[in-house]
């Protein structure tokens, strides 16, 4: 049976402690570095924390990407949200890169954060360099939105970072932007 976090390709899961290890393990790959806030020096047991704190968290959001039919873990998908709006952020681990894996969680996670969470508006933002999260955002139905721009020290540079926002498909017309701060757990 299919459940609403999985699109027979790829499931979104909930994070269990035993996973804190291979999410600290996969952050430090080079990618994810240049185009993620996460820390070079992040440890499992840090890891962990953040998802004991994840579960009880009232504005924010996290699933680990698997592979739908091995379980495999694939990548990182998260919510940070003020009830309103909320910005997405996201990788995917080396391995599983160019098979539509972030496109597909993208999409799947964006719209369970409008049905379920009840939000009205989601963004994101893009490193001016990193075309492939830009080109996964736009496959995923998000449109850019240049009032979401925005350039933010990261790790002792200054990073050029494009927004992207998906509209629930039954909203109104647009409203104020909403001022949600940096995703939860740690990354842009
Ligand atoms: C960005 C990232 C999540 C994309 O994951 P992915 O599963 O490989 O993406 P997809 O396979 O869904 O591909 C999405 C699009 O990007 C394109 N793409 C993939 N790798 C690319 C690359 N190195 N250069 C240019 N385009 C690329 C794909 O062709 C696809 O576009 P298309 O459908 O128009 O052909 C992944 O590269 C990653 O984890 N990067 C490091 C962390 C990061 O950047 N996170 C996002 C922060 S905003």
């Amino acid at each position: 049976m299919q459940h609403e976090l999985d699109d027979g390709v790829i499931r979104l899961r909930a994070w269990a402690d035993d996973d804190s290890a291979w999410y600290a393990r996969s952050v430090r790959d080079p990618l994810i570095q240049r185009f993620t806030t996460e820390s070079p020096a992040l440890d499992a047991e840090q890891v962990r924390a953040a998802i004991v704190k994840l579960r009880t968290a009232v504005d924010a959001k996290g699933f680990v990407i698997c592979d739908a039919v091995t379980g495999e873990r694939l990548g990182n998908i998260a919510l940070r949200h003020d009830r309103r709006a909320g910005e997405v952020s996201y990788w995917v681990a080396a391995a599983a890169r160019g098979q539509g894996v972030a496109t597909r969680a993208v999409a799947l996670f964006s719209s369970w954060c409008f049905r379920a969470v009840g939000l009205e508006e989601l963004w994101l933002r893009a490193h001016r360099e990193n075309v492939a999260s830009q080109r996964a955002a736009l496959r995923a139905g998000y449109r850019r939105d240049p009032r979401r721009d925005k350039t933010q020290e990261v790790k002792g540079a200054v990073w050029p970072m494009l927004g992207y926002a998906l509209r629930r498909p039954d909203s109104g017309p647009v409203s104020a932007i909403s001022t949600c701060t940096e995703p939860s757990p740690r990354q842009t």
